[in-house]
């Protein structure tokens, strides 16, 4: 059996894992070989390949990024998308593909699947927000980097008694901003599932002052005031019609300052969350799902994603992932009220 492999979207730590467990086991254990698609389904749409086989993984589970490449290309956006992959699964006589993504990648993978390209999906996002899975890897990595930045801000906070909003990532869930708030004492916690009110937060700033601590406020990209509108960076948008976000700290830190007429300081995370090496939790699920992978492919179970349920690695539809992301429930989010302000 010959089985490509791509990783499309946003990288996230954790994809070298992926692409290693499922090399290392489809060769080691069934003989099959692999080819690499490179660039996520640029390589697919181009005819793009690498070698890949167990030489080509050694070394990689502690690496960040995917040794693959990624993009954030959208075949369906052009006319002969779906036909152009079909042929280059035609050329290198693959019987089957791997496709490591997040909604968007795997939204793509369904529509393949439902034209009857033999593929098998693997959830992977920072953001944790693919739905049909408890978690995807990366999101730990992303986490602890988020709140080791937070520890070390209470610090310089203090010492100058001001306010420090920092920007997580997340466009349209605030897993990473409300994990990273929860596990680094954040005063305030904004997350883009609910609008928040610019009042209510400068009076959460005031009681913290009051009490004599600097309040350190946790805001996601993608948080929104009431009544608001979506603070852009500009206008580019991506292939799946993605704005860039960036701009909610810095115009909430404006408000503030102006409101308390106390100084209020911005840290943007960015990228540092996506980059360098997954944590122990995110390699082993990531080895994991690239297991469970290969024998989704053996046991001819395509059109399905690999996910997580409690403990267990399940196979789901395709579907499943592409019915939206899946975002905080209120109630989550409204158990760690009793911390913000105070
Ligand atoms: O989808 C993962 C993610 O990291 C989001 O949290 C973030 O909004 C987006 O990617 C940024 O994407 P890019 O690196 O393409 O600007």
């Amino acid at each position: 059996m010959r089985v490509g492999v791509l990783t499309g979207g946003g990288d996230c730590p954790g994809l070298n894992a992926v692409i290693r467990s499922v090399v290392r086991k489809g060769a080691q254990e069934y003989g099959w070989s692999f080819t690499g698609l490179v660039d996520g389904w640029s390589g697919a749409v181009h005819d793009r390949t690498m070698r890949l086989d167990v030489a080509a993984v050694r070394g990689i589970l502690p690496l960040g990024g995917t040794i693959l490449g990624s993009s954030r290309t959208n075949p369906l956006k052009s006319p002969d998308g779906i036909d152009r992959i079909k042929e280059t699964v035609a050329a290198h006589e693959l019987d089957a593909l791997v496709v490591i993504g997040g909604e968007d990648t795997l939204g793509v993978a369904s529509r393949l699947a439902e034209e009857g390209v033999p593929l098998v999906g693997v959830p992977k996002t920072i953001d944790n927000d693919v739905s049909g899975t408890d978690y995807t890897f990366g999101f730990d990595t992303a986490v602890n980097i988020a709140t080791e930045a937070i520890d070390r801000l209470h610090t310089t906070a203090e010492s100058h008694k001001r306010t420090l909003v920092v920007e997580v990532m997340g466009r349209h869930s605030g897993w990473i901003a409300l994990h990273a708030g929860v596990a680094g004492g954040a005063n305030a916690i904004l997350i883009p599932e609910l609008e928040f009110d610019l009042d209510e937060v400068c009076g959460w700033v005031e009681k913290r002052f009051e009490i004599n601590y600097a309040p350190i406020i946790v805001v996601a990209e993608g948080a929104v005031p009431k009544a608001g509108q979506m603070v852009l960076k500009d206008d580019a948008r991506d292939e799946f019609g993605h704005v860039r976000l960036s701009g909610i700290a810095d115009w909430l830190a404006h408000r503030i300052e102006g409101v308390t007429g106390k100084e209020a300081r911005t840290t943007v995370l960015g990228h540092v969350q996506r980059g360098g090496t997954p944590t122990a939790y995110d390699r082993w699920l990531a080895t994991r799902f690239g297991l469970h992978a290969v024998d989704a492919v053996r046991d001819g179970e395509f059109g399905t994603m690999v996910a997580l349920r409690g403990t267990d690695i399940v196979r789901v539809p395709l579907a499943d992932a592409a019915r939206g992301i899946k975002r905080v429930p209120t109630g989550l989010y409204s158990e760690f009220g009793i911390f913000f302000g105070t």
